[in-house]
């Protein structure tokens, strides 16, 4: 483990690789606060577990007042917000001539004004702090090409141009912001592939398996650590399949 005794934002921690996250750096020795809409079952086994070391509160990521009222809680209850990472998202599955201005507009929001927003007010904490660590969720999708997925695709390419403008702009402040950029992994998200979908994506990936949440955060834990002057930069988890 390299990143320990942080206080750390995880959205999205409800479920899938947001879920996996929030456990793993929790059995690490840090403080984690998550949210995400709906209140599972996990988190009042995190909250049994963790006590006041486990932060959850139902809020949705486009909530901007609410966005900004977590982070000072988070930062009041831990004393300091040392990592955010932009986890929470929303999938698509459709041809974009089928698909309508709600559901455009729903992606847009919590994949691009859902993480600038928690971002935003994470960093008011960390410039005062005196540093901090950005890691967005991205995908392979923000920089290679997927049918159905465009705008779930415009997403995380915003996400990560973004992500290298902010490290221009905060990186003297102390605060190194990265993407990680898995392939596809399983989860409630991917659950609209076909066995024969995953099959293809098998056989083309060098590696010849999709990365796991373990995987994901292997490379999570290392980024957020502060400890290896990585900045700006999107790291792949794909198994090679982007190569
Ligand atoms: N699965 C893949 O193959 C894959 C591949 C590459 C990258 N990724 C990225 O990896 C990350 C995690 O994906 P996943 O597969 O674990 O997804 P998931 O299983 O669908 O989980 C998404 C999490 O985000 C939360 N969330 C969604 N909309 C939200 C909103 N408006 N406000 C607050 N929370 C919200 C969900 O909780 P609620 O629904 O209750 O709000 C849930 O906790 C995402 O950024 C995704 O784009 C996934």
């Amino acid at each position: 483990m390299h990143t320990t005794n942080q206080s750390i934002i995880v959205s999205g921690g409800s479920r899938g690789l947001g879920l996996h996250l929030t456990e793993r750096l929790l059995e690490a020795g840090n403080k984690v606060a998550t949210f995400a809409r709906s209140h599972t079952e996990a988190m009042d086994r995190l909250a049994g577990t963790y006590g006041d070391a486990f932060y959850f509160t139902p809020l949705d990521a486009v909530d901007a007042p609410g966005v900004a009222a977590f982070v000072a809680e988070v930062a009041d209850r831990f004393g300091a917000v040392d990592s955010v990472v932009n986890n929470a998202a929303i999938g698509q599955d459709q041809l974009l001539m089928h698909t309508d201005l709600d559901t455009l507009r729903g992606i847009v929001d919590v994949n691009v004004i859902g993480p600038t927003l928690l971002t935003r007010a994470a960093i008011k904490h960390m410039i005062l702090q005196g540093g901090g660590n950005i890691c967005n969720i991205s995908s392979i999708c923000g920089s290679r090409g997927y049918a159905g997925l465009s705008i779930y695709a415009g997403s995380k390419g915003y996400l990560d141009a973004m992500m290298r403008a902010l490290a221009r702009e905060v990186g003297e402040a102390g605060i190194f912001v990265n993407s990680v950029a898995p392939g596809f992994f399983e989860s409630e998200m991917s659950s609209v592939l076909l066995p024969e979908q995953l099959n293809t994506i098998k056989r083309r990936t060098p590696s010849g398996s999709l990365s796991n949440d373990e995987n994901i955060f292997k490379v999570v834990d290392l980024v957020i650590s502060g400890t290896t002057n990585m900045q700006g930069q999107v790291v792949f988890v794909d198994g090679g399949i982007t190569t």
